[in-house]
């Protein structure tokens, strides 16, 4: 088994890691908080290509592999986590679902400007009332001619001020549970749709999170993604790919904190030599790397899985859960070897830790990767 990278993923991770340092680096402590959108930065990282690195050359996209996405998402959450799910949104929960389900009108029309980082996109599945039981949304779609009225409020929608393109999934017939669901694409400024509520968040505070209300918002009918009554599949299917995403943001998450850890053991005197030097400081940094290490090949096993086009939902599901708790926990054991200095604001491993906690509740909460986990199993 081969292990090693190619020529180009080693040179995607270091085009986005001198972008990362040079471009997000010096404010991301400011962005934060200030929950400042990085509006220059994703326009830059959509010029370099991050923002639809996966889409065919075709639709203005990279077309590079899943693991080539999973490092450049690595490497800009290593810096800054709110940069990473904002291009991770846009990647692989709207430009991978456009292009899986959509028709080539609307790749040309819709696609094209997302994966040029032209236009930012937005996936709204989750409710007030329904979020990891996804198929009981409320939003409704009701046909009028050649059209659809949408009626509801959507919720923890990623990207959700800023956005030009919005996945909306809604129902036209609540009896039918997960077959009755439809996919819009609703563009930003149609009538009767509005942004709501800003949310105050615990970490990734310069990534935006918001509500969406639809009234009476009418959407022609050749923006639905996909067939009638399957949007709940397409829902899933776009979540399977976005979750190896989240994986990869975590884990540039644990890798920030090992690599702030190290440093700070290193320089921290205590008893009159580094803290490095003491069995109990190694033992932390020796099962962070651990931790690191098996996330990223659980990563890169569901990317390549994805890759070769066979079935991937579980190995994405195992992916999310493993990086997202060594997300916490590195996060956790690198504010613990910084000591008090690490519950402060003067080092960045306060951020990773607020920054990591998110990674095990969206696109699915480690629960829901349990189940997805868990099913597989009981099923084969
Ligand atoms: N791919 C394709 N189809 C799938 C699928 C997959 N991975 N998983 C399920 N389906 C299909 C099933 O085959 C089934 O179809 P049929 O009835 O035709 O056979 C249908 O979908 C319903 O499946 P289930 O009966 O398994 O559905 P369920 O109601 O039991 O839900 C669940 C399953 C896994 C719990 C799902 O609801 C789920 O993933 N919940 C979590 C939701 C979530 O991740 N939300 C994230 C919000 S987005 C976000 O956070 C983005 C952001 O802004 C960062």
């Amino acid at each position: 088994m081969d292990f090693s990278l190619s020529e180009e993923q080693l040179m995607i991770r270091q085009t986005t890691r001198e972008f990362a340092e040079k471009e997000l680096a010096a404010d991301a402590r400011e962005r934060d908080a200030e929950e400042r959108f990085p509006k220059e930065q994703v326009k830059k990282m959509g010029e370099l290509g991050f923002m639809g690195i996966m889409v065919d050359p075709k639709y203005s996209g990279g077309g590079m592999d899943t693991v080539s996405y999973c490092i450049m998402i690595e490497e800009l959450s290593r810096v800054d986590a709110s940069a990473g799910v904002i291009a991770s949104v846009n990647n692989s929960l709207v430009c991978a679902g456009i292009e899986k389900f959509g028709t080539e009108t609307q790749k040309q029309a819709f696609l094209a400007p997302l994966a040029a980082g032209k236009k930012l996109g937005s996936f709204c599945l989750s409710e007030p009332s329904t979020g990891s039981d996804a198929s009981a949304l409320q939003t409704t779609a009701t046909r009028d001619g050649d059209d659809w009225i949408i009626n509801g409020t959507k919720n923890w929608i990623t990207n959700g001020t800023q956005a030009d393109t919005y996945l909306v999934f809604a129902t036209e017939d609540k009896s039918q549970g997960s077959h009755g669901v439809h996919c819009f694409m609703v563009e930003r400024g149609t009538p009767g749709f509005s942004i709501g509520k800003k949310e105050k968040k615990l970490g990734i505070r310069s990534s935006d999170t918001c509500s969406l209300i639809f009234e009476q918002c009418r959407v022609p009918n050749a923006n639905m993604l996909g067939e009638p009554n399957k949007g709940f599949r397409v829902a899933m299917f776009i979540l399977d790919g976005g979750r190896i995403g989240i994986a990869a943001q975590a884990l540039g998450i644990a890798v920030a904190s090992l690599e702030a850890a190290v440093k700070y053991a290193k320089e921290r005197e205590q008893f009159g030599r580094p803290i490095a030097s003491f069995q109990a400081i190694q033992f932390m940094l020796a099962e962070m790397d651990m931790e690191v290490n098996a996330a990223r090949l659980l990563i890169y096993r569901a990317a390549a899985q994805k890759d070769r086009g066979e079935r991937f939902s579980n190995a994405a599901a195992m992916a999310k859960l493993h990086a997202s708790k060594t997300a916490m926990f590195c996060a956790d054991k690198a504010v613990q070897i910084h000591g008090g200095v690490g519950y402060t604001k003067d080092y960045p491993v306060e951020r990773y830790l607020r920054d990591a906690k998110i990674t095990e509740i969206y696109e699915g909460t480690s629960e829901i990767q349990k189940l997805v986990v868990a099913r597989d199993l009981i099923k084969s």
